[in-house]
């Protein structure tokens, strides 16, 4: 399970990221002055109102309201979570992103580069070789891959011997663990020296997002055991998290719409080669949700396809059941099932693009596909067949998000035993709800700003103005005094323990743009009315003005309430008398407010 990411990490990344980049990649941008503007891609106009700010690293719409950070675009825009987003951004910016699995514990683990630069040199190696070797290019030319895809998957071949790789790249002590560490060679049982893994095979590199090689699947030319032989897990390599193609996939100049996910490396690499370049293959294991997170950060359609055999048939009930978590609004999932005997490699053979590609009008959505199969294996007619229809659901059920795509799915397994939805749910009882994936809650550092509380940031026209002030030009939190500070522990006007907060924070951990600032509110009630207030213009021209300017509201603040509490203790006086300590503190407020000195 994927930790928390560091808060700590997610300032970092808003602090690095280009907001004008992030979104100019994906909607036109005009400069204008000091900002950039566009039509809004959120909703429809025919003159720009939307606006981007590389200084407060922050997006806003006069017209809908739209409004966010990098961050935030990227969860509206290519409808992300927020994990999901900040993976995006972070491999943009080429980094890891850091999971701790309680705040502030263990160190993030890096992987050694250098088994990266390996990897990618084993796999030139295995092309040169398959360049040479007449046999291996028999085989690929009888498979029918040509010579564009495979230079486009970077399809080798590993030779017949033991030690090619380890001569090569196994020079000394050191190198060999590398080797060994990407599993490119395997150790002898007896502790006598090492050998090859991959001997005699085609050779398929197994790509990340950023097209760096972390395994290979061999596969034996014509017959032999295993037919497919995959790089152990390794630190670059997690058998249940990479889809095989998906580089390739979206390395295609058309925008990815849809996702086919198919089982195998040849059906990925023959797909691409007849122009259905969004094919991806699991590497022989069951679709994960990992998998389909992955597919879904890139697509919102993704359809399983099987062969139409048994064990074809199973992979897709154990795939639905995968996919259940993932099911939510606004993702389409859907089921193909091929003629027996036949795999997508064989079929786009026969029928090429055009003809693979009409039978996805057959794929059946994933509400559709299990409604069939739980109906296949139980006779409905009857009461007892369908409260067994509603037993088997309701784990199903369990297993999803709950959300409108489930109350979709409950309707729509209602109507297939004839009963009204609500009929159903009173048979099915109360389904507890999965984590949906879409809340962030389980996945965000625990250490977070700010409690509740019950005062809004708007109120009050001079806390107001000086929370705006800070979240324009966070830097200058720290030039305030301690003294101006303090002043603010007595007052009590609405809005004024955001401030507080705000303040606070902002000292001790300084922030140097608006948008840092808002990710840290993100999750705090008042965050979307701090990220209305960082969108209102603000006169001051600079950080200087703006200091003063803060400076100011927080002495007229401290003045406003010594004044009031001062109209109090007078008023007190007159009509009951003080205490001894009311009394010296009225002294203290007398003797204050005629002391320009504060
Ligand atoms: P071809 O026979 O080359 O057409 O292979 P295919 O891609 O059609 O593979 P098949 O349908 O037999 O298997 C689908 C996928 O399962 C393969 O691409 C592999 O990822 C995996 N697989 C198949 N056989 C083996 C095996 O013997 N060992 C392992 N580890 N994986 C296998
Ligand atoms: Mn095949």
């Amino acid at each position: 399970m994927a930790g928390l990411i560091p808060q700590a990490f997610i300032d970092d990344l808003i602090g690095k990221a280009d907001i004008v980049e992030i979104i100019g990649s994906r909607v036109p941008l005009k400069k204008a002055g000091r900002e950039y503007r566009a039509c809004c891609p959120f909703h429809n106009e025919k003159t720009p109102s939307f606006w981007v700010s590389p200084v407060k690293q922050f997006y806003h719409c006069f017209g809908c309201g739209a409004h966010g950070t990098a961050l935030g675009f990227l969860m509206n825009f290519d409808r992300l979570p927020f994990p999901e987003a900040v993976e995006e951004l972070a491999s943009r910016l080429g980094v890891e992103v850091p999971r701790e699995e309680t705040p502030g514990a263990a160190p993030l683990r890096t992987v050694d580069e250098d088994l990266y630069t390996l990897m990618g040199k084993a796999a030139n190696f295995y092309r040169e070789q398959l360049a040479r070797d007449e046999r291996a290019r028999g085989y690929a030319a009888r498979r029918g891959l040509d010579a564009q895809v495979i230079e486009r998957f970077g399809i080798g071949y590993a030779p017949d011997a033991w030690n090619e790789v380890l001569k090569r790249f196994g020079a000394s002590d050191a190198s060999r663990q590398k080797l060994s560490d990407t599993g490119l060679i395997i150790a002898r049982e007896k502790g006598d020296g090492w050998y090859d893994r991959f001997r005699d095979r085609l050779m398929f590199p197994i790509r990340d997002a950023r097209g760096r090689v972390i395994a290979f699947g061999g596969r034996v030319l014509d017959q032999g055991e295993p037919k497919y032989l995959n790089s152990p897990e390794t630190a670059l390599f997690h058998k249940g998290r990479e889809l095989y193609g998906l580089y390739e996939a979206r390395q295609d100049r058309a925008p990815l719409r849809r996702l086919i996910i198919v089982e195998g490396y040849m059906d990925v690499v023959r797909l691409h080669q007849s122009g259905i370049t969004h094919a991806v293959a699991t590497l022989g294991t069951a679709t994960t949700p990992e998998h389909l997170k992955r597919a879904f950060r890139v697509v919102s359609e993704v359809i399983f396809c099987f062969d139409g055999d048994r064990a074809g048939r199973a992979a897709a009930w154990r795939a639905l059941q995968n996919a259940l978590p993932e099911a939510t609004a606004g993702r389409e999932l859907k089921f193909l099932f091929l003629p027996e005997g036949e795999d997508p490699d064989t079929l786009v053979g026969k029928e090429g693009r055009a003809g693979f590609e009409a039978r996805y009008a057959d794929a059946l959505p994933l509400s559709e596909y299990l409604v069939a199969h739980l109906a296949e294996s139980i006779d409905i007619r009857h009461a007892d067949g369908k409260a067994r229809f509603v037993a088997e659901a309701r784990p199903l059920l369990e297993r999803m998000p709950a959300g409108p795509y489930r109350e979709l799915l409950l309707e729509r397994l209602a109507q297939a035993i004839g009963v009204s939805a609500e009929r159903f749910l009173t048979i099915v009882g109360p389904v507890n709800a999965a984590a949906d994936p879409r809340s962030s809650g389980s996945t965000r550092s625990a250490a977070r700003p700010p409690a509740r509380t019950a005062h809004s940031a708007g109120r009050g026209g001079l806390v107001r103005q000086a929370v705006q002030t800070l979240l324009h030009f966070p830097a200058l939190a720290t030039r305030i005094d301690d003294g101006d500070i303090a002043a603010l522990d007595s007052l009590d006007e609405p809005g004024i323990e955001v401030l507080r907060e705000l303040l606070a924070q902002l000292r001790e951990h300084p922030a140097a743009s608006t948008a840092q600032v808002l990710e840290r509110w993100r999750e705090h009630p008042l965050g979307e009315r701090l990220a209305k207030l960082a969108m209102s213009e603000s006169n001051t021209p600079d950080a200087e003005a703006a200091t003063q300017e803060l400076v100011n509201a927080l002495r007229r603040l401290a003045q406003g309430a010594a004044m009031s509490e001062l109209d109090a203790l007078i008023e007190k006086e007159q009509r009951s008398g003080l205490e001894p300590a009311e009394r010296e503190r009225l002294r203290t407020l007398l003797r204050e407010s005629r002391d320009p000195a504060r």
